[in-house]
């Protein structure tokens, strides 16, 4: 049975292993990026489509140790590549190396293009070409202290872009973030949500998402495996059937977004209208300092400005303690989750966290802390 790997972002391994769980797949090692699952390919069409926080699901094809090129050759030789390719496809190899004896990163990628480009020769008298950009299947060969593993990619571009975000801010939060800090935060889908902060309203759409029970793989167009010509179509369809047929209008409950900066209340109106959950999300142009809940009992979770900016300090500093004395004044008992990025500003909160998750949020070290208002 094939043992597929899912990647997410640093801090999210443990709720991927977590929802690939919900899904019934069978988790295996959970490590800093991600987890592997054990399944036939039925499995690994579900969780490209179906999984929020996973960013790309691929397959080990090989371990092996090398310390030359040409051992790396004669290892590479041994898979049979035309299981993923035929000479009309495009593919492209990514490499990277960690303490090795090979220490040129392009030619160990040349390395494993040749071994492809010979397989293929020899078998057809032509070969597919490398496309850099939008290859219908991508490689990845990684190299730790002599010991190298390669895989291919099933997904073919990351899960964590679901195409609904035409518009963008500043700063705004990856897709499989947001759904990993909903599913940290245990937010219950019942409870309306609010971020008064929402930029692009990442969050929000996420969560809206989830209400529809919308899986984010039908936003995409094709997943590379769908090229391979060991995994029958029939699979895929099997699986986008189940997949389509569990939409639903879900809880009726609404979620609020505001932000003082018009333009971006735009983006994310326009970016939740092209999520299809335009109807469950309300923007409005507000003040965090001075909104007052929207309704009586909910959950704030929000991604706060953390600047790095020239500049940014006084603004940041005021914004912080006059957001928490805001909190304290009109959200009395509510729970709150911040994404912080930096604990300079968070201390000008004076709140207790209750919990602290680390997550990295597009190269930043970010805290996910939860606070309840007393
Ligand atoms: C880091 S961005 C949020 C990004 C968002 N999570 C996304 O996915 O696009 C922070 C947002 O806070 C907003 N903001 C800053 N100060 C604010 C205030 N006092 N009241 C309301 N919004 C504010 C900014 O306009 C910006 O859109």
């Amino acid at each position: 049975m094939p043992v597929f790997y899912a990647s997410t972002s640093r801090g999210l391994s443990e709720a991927l292993a977590d929802e690939l769980k919900s899904f019934d797949l069978k988790v295996g090692k959970v490590d800093k990026q991600g987890c592997s699952f054990e399944g036939p390919w039925a499995d690994c069409a579900k969780a490209n489509l179906r999984s929020r926080i996973a960013t790309r699901i691929s397959l080990p094809i090989l371990d092996f140790p090398a310390y030359k090129v040409e051992e790396l050759y004669d290892n590479v030789k041994k898979h049979d590549f035309t299981r993923y390719l035929t000479p009309k496809m495009t593919f492209s190899i990514k490499a990277k190396l960690n303490d090795c004896a090979i220490t040129d990163q392009r030619i160990l990628a040349m390395k494993v293009k040749d071994v492809i480009a010979d397989q293929f020769n020899d078998k057809f008298g032509v070969r597919p070409s490398v496309d850099k950009k939008l290859p219908n299947v991508r490689f990845f060969i990684f190299g730790s202290k002599n010991e190298y593993r390669l895989s291919v990619d099933t997904s073919g571009h990351s899960l964590s872009q679901r195409g609904y975000r035409g518009e963008t801010v500043e700063a705004p939060m990856r897709e499989h973030v947001a759904a990993g800090l909903l599913r940290l935060s245990g937010w219950d889908m019942k409870t309306p949500l609010v971020d008064p902060m929402c930029g692009s309203g990442t969050l929000l759409i996420e969560a809206a998402l989830m209400l529809k029970s919308v899986s984010p793989g039908t936003f995409h167009k094709k997943f590379s495996f769908q090229h391979f010509e060991h995994v029958p179509p029939e699979l895929f369809d099997d699986e986008i059937e189940k997949v389509l047929a569990e939409e639903a209008e879900g809880p009726d409950i609404k979620l609020y977004g505001f932000d003082k900066v018009g333009l971006n209340l735009k983006a994310a109106t326009a970016n939740a209208e092209e999520a299809g959950v335009g109807h469950l999300i309300e923007f409005k142009k507000a003040n965090a300092v001075t909104l007052e809940p929207p309704v009586a009992d909910g959950m704030i979770v929000t991604n706060p400005p953390y600047g790095v900016r020239l500049g940014d300090e006084f603004f940041l500093e005021e914004l912080y303690k006059d957001w928490a004395h805001n909190l304290k004044k009109n959200f009395s008992g509510w729970h709150v989750w911040m994404l912080s990025g930096d604990p300079k500003w968070t201390q000008f909160l004076r709140l207790k966290a209750e919990k602290r998750y680390p997550i990295d949020n597009g190269g930043v070290d970010c805290r996910w802390i939860h606070y309840r208002i007393k």
